[in-house]
């Protein structure tokens, strides 16, 4: 979909809903210009469609025809007077979107003489919290709405903690809908005063309030003669000179988080990346994260040849003076004041999809150009939107925020994100469904990273295994409660015992006495039932033991990250395959049919999903063959 279009009259573009690919063919198009991104915060009600509508029109930006089609759509709807709806104008463009791709935010473009702006409008009634987000995580500025019959109301207060807490630095009050209410300034400011207040017990310092009308024009481009009290500044003015983070994001200490490593050839060596603060320049001493590696900056390249520094926001390529290692995801900073690495932290998490959050389960956590595989324990406490009352949280389910500690399986270089949104901000992408989950905010690493280190022991895992002459191994069988796990596990140890193997046999029902008796059969518990569960098995295979489980794990997650704590090869996964009718038929301890019943919650086939492996090293059909023969296949395929 092409979305911008220089106009044959040079004067106007075309506007449209867009996404996100096509921000950058945008910017060329308005290179000279400094850019404002900000996202207007209220529900239509508020008159938010309206004010876009607006804005766009006020600018000059929007395409001749479609301000044609506006105005005969504004006199069929019947609005009063001569007045163009503007509503009409961001709806039609919202239906226009809705044709195409399902976003839950668009982008809108339009630009003045001295500026370029790109306006996130999460459309709808209902202002999600996902959406919210989502929009305002790259906007600099917010516009929150405000009906001025109506006052601060709940949602207000809900748009500006996300806001404030998406790093958004820059409030603008719009207290909407003056015409209305006679233009009285007692209103405007009792509803400035209530809001200044709620600000300061959030942490908002500073915003600019005032009085308009989207649906009039007034204090939109120039400051209205219907408010004489009101000394400015008007809407389009602000937002025209308003200093954006850019500019201050200059004066700190450099940082490029590596995209590619560019060789063309033999003779070149360059890191591509978009510096995200500080400057560059040839001679500059740089260090290599998580490396710590230094060396000197050769040159700024860029499209258009060599820079004599590259600055904040700008995409460089950047050569250094000595061969050294540095990929993907490593970040150049300036070597005396480098960020840190670490790989535990807390961090605030806006959970963004239908299926809770799993404390435990490994996700892939995406910081910039770095990705690393991460699992977030408990949350500490979730956030009531509405109230910003902390309350206990055991996940975070669909729009819900909470703040809890995460580790990872490799250093990030990070900083807090109060400090940087590029280095402090991430998202978490789901490993089976590649769908993005969450958004988060990284606040500080936690000591206790820092403070525990790994012991070294004299006597190794191979000494351990060395001395029961054998190969440690986790047998690790998965499948329906009554498949057949236990009985098929427990007689795979008899026949292994008897071949002098040294052996451990860890069983749900048993494990669940004790070691996980505080667990039950949530998604999140049996998560945590498989974590432990794995913890053990790499500690008994440390030990140079050959490990049995049985347990149902269902998630095909859980299984992979056991997989993936264990050395190579030492993982055997074995899917006791059983059909849900033929365990239920057998049905050995009743389970299934207090399940079907309704006296048993979440049972596994019945309410609660089964993932069957996909290539598991051993599959085992029971209705084929007998228990002995099942346990001889598995010895066999162990010991050959
Ligand atoms: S897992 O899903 O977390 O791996 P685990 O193997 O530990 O489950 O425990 C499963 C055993 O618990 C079953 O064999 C059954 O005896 C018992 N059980 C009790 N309630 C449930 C339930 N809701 N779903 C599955 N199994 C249950």
């Amino acid at each position: 979909m092409t979305t911008v279009n220089a106009a044959s009259d040079a004067s106007v573009y075309k506007v449209e809903a867009l996404i996100a690919e096509d921000i950058d063919a945008y910017l060329e198009l308005h290179q000279h210009k400094t850019l404002l991104r900000f996202i207007t915060c209220g529900s239509v009600d508020d008159g938010k469609s309206t004010l876009i509508g607006r804005l766009l029109y006020d600018s000059k930006m929007i395409f001749e025809d479609q301000l044609a089609a506006l105005e005969a759509d504004s006199k069929r709807v019947g609005t009063q007077g001569q007045e163009i709806d503007f509503a009409l104008l961001v709806d039609g463009l919202a239906a226009e979107r809705e044709q195409g791709i399902t976003i839950d935010v668009a982008y809108r473009f339009f630009g003045t003489e001295k500026r370029k702006f790109i306006v996130a409008d999460t459309p709808g009634h209902e202002q999600y919290t996902r959406n919210m987000v989502t929009g305002a995580s790259t906007a600099d500025l917010a516009v929150i709405l405000i009906d001025a019959r109506k006052g601060v109301l709940t949602q207000t207060r809900r748009h500006s903690y996300l806001a404030h807490l998406i790093g958004i630095r820059h409030i603008v009050l719009a207290v909407n809908k003056m015409d209305l209410v006679d233009y009285d300034q007692k209103v405007f400011d009792d509803i400035v005063a209530d809001y200044r207040a709620f600000a300061e017990s959030i942490g908002i310092r500073d915003f600019v309030a005032m009085p308009i009308s989207g649906f009039k024009g007034d204090n939109i481009t120039g400051l209205s003669p219907n408010t004489p009290w009101y000394r400015g500044p008007a809407l389009m003015e602000h937002l025209e000179t308003v200093e954006v983070d850019q500019v201050s994001d200059q004066a700190k200490p450099f940082r490029m988080p590596v995209q590619w490593v560019n060789r063309p050839n033999l003779d070149f060596r360059g890191f591509s990346g978009l510096i995200a603060a500080g400057t560059v320049k040839p001679g500059d001493k740089v260090r290599v994260l998580p490396s710590g590696k230094t060396s000197t900056v050769t040159r700024v390249v860029t499209m258009d040849g060599d820079l004599d520094a590259g600055v904040a926001g700008q995409s460089v390529t950047i050569t250094l003076a000595d061969e050294i290692d540095c990929s993907r995801g490593d970040v150049i900073a300036a070597a005396d004041n480098p960020p840190q690495a670490a790989d535990q932290f807390e961090a605030t998490i806006v959970w963004m999809s239908d299926e809770e959050m799993l404390p435990g389960r490994p996700y892939w956590l995406k910081l910039g150009t770095q990705t690393v595989s991460a699992s977030i324990q408990a949350p500490k406490y979730q956030v009531n939107v509405n109230t910003m009352e902390h309350l206990a949280a055991k996940t975070l389910e669909l729009n819900a925020i909470g703040v809890a500690n995460l580790s990872t399986d490799r250093n990030l270089v990070f900083e807090p994100y109060d400090d940087s949104r590029s280095l402090g901000g991430f998202i978490l992408i789901d490993k089976i469904t590649n769908a993005t989950v969450a958004a988060g905010m990284l606040h500080f690493s936690l000591r206790r990273a820092q403070n525990v280190h790994w012991q070294a022991t004299d006597i190794s895992r191979e000494h351990h295994a060395a001395l029961k002459h054998q190969k440690p191994a986790v047998l690790w069988f998965t499948g329906l409660s009554g498949a057949g796990k236990s009985t098929i596990a427990n007689l795979v140890e008899k026949k292994l015992a008897r071949m002098n193997r040294h052996t451990f046999l860890l069983d749900g029902d048993n494990v669940r006495h004790g070691l996980n008796k505080d667990l039950g059969f949530t998604d999140a518990d049996r998560v945590e039932n498989i974590r432990r569960v794995g913890e053990v098995a790499k500690l008994m295979t440390d030990a140079g033991l050959i490990v049995i489980t049985a347990f149902i794990s269902p998630f095909r997650a859980e299984r992979d990250m056991v997989r993936a704590m264990m050395a190579p090869g030492e993982f055997v996964e074995v899917h006791i395959d059983t059909p849900l009718a033929a365990a239920e038929a057998r049905d050995v301890k009743g389970l299934y049919a207090k399940a079907r019943s309704g006296q048993l919650k979440n049972f596994t086939g019945i309410d609660s999903p089964y993932e069957a492996p996909e290539d598991p090293e051993i599959h085992i059909d029971t209705t084929a063959m007998t228990a002995e023969e099942a346990a001889d296949a598995i010895v066999a395929r162990l010991i050959p």
